[in-house]
């Protein structure tokens, strides 16, 4: 059998439709009221009942458009992320700072993104709130509502607006926390807004210059990783590793090295 693969661009206009449909059912679970359902890794890290319907809807929604896919999703997982004979996976977090969704804070989004042999080739973030959009495919740059986006130009990393984000195991938050508060000083400002994959994505547009964070996972990264790549940001862990649940750094190129070099002398990927 000869297997054949979708361009990125057919790939991304699945993905779209998908996230369009499900953050309006994350929107419309939102105003019919949200409690936790259960707590994973630890009493901070929770689950509602919309993080669980709105996978479960991505995954039959792609079931329908791409039977022959793997998808790996946060809450539903494993059961769903065996090989997939067509080459693609898909890779899904429901719902992206899902404390801000319970809290009625809005930023969180759906995430979305195919793989093509373990490559990102496609991903779209939608605010499930604001209903902002961010694409890219790779190769193909990434935009906003029609318009291509370019990373900060920031070349002074004391001028530089950092978005960072928290792991929910308390060890490692404590490191997380020594860190910045030996980086505070030398940025601008640091930004803990709550959705690791709408920070990649503001920094894509230069919303924040940069952008870091150690634990994330594939459903984190996946989409909002391309979209910062594909708008110019460099995207990789420490000294030269690719990025992954070490660390994420995402900078423009100007801003990349310091900003490097100072996390790698803080540690910032070690602790628990
Ligand atoms: C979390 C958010 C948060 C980041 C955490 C993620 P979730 O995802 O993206 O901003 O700091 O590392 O786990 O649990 O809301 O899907
Ligand atoms: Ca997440
Ligand atoms: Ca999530």
């Amino acid at each position: 059998m000869t297997r054949s693969v979708p361009p990125p661009a057919e790939l991304l206009e699945i993905a779209v439709e998908v996230a369009r449909d499900a953050a309006a059912t994350a929107h419309r679970m939102r105003a019919e009221g949200v409690s936790v359902a259960a707590t994973k890794s630890t009493v901070t890290d929770v689950v509602t009942a919309a993080d669980r319907a709105v996978e479960r809807q991505v995954l039959d929604a792609l079931a329908k458009h791409r039977p022959d896919d793997a998808v790996l999703g946060e809450e539903y997982g494993a059961a769903e992320a065996a090989a997939a004979p067509s080459g693609v996976r898909w890779v899904v977090d429901p719902i992206d700072g899902t404390v801000n969704y319970l809290y009625a804070i809005p930023y969180c989004a759906v995430s979305l993104a195919a793989e093509v042999d373990g490559e990102v080739v496609a991903g779209v973030v939608r605010d499930i709130f604001t209903g902002e959009e961010w694409t890219a495919t790779a190769g193909g740059g990434a935009w906003r509502d029609g318009r291509r986006l370019r990373c900060s130009t920031e070349t002074d990393p004391g001028q530089a607006l950092v978005a960072t984000g928290f792991g929910y195991d308390p060890g490692r938050r404590a490191h997380q926390a020594r860190v910045v508060a030996e980086l505070i000083p030398h940025v601008r400002d640091i930004r803990r807004l709550g959705a690791a994959a709408l920070d990649l994505c503001l920094a894509a547009e230069g919303r924040v210059d940069a952008y870091y964070e150690k634990g994330l996972a594939a459903w984190d990264l996946a989409a909002g990783g391309l979209i910062a790549a594909e708008a110019g940001l460099r995207v990789t862990g420490l000294r030269g590793r690719p990025a992954g649940p070490d660390l994420v750094i995402a900078a423009p190129p100007a801003l990349f090295q310091p900003l490097h070099d100072r996390l790698a002398d803080l540690d910032a990927s070690g602790g628990p």
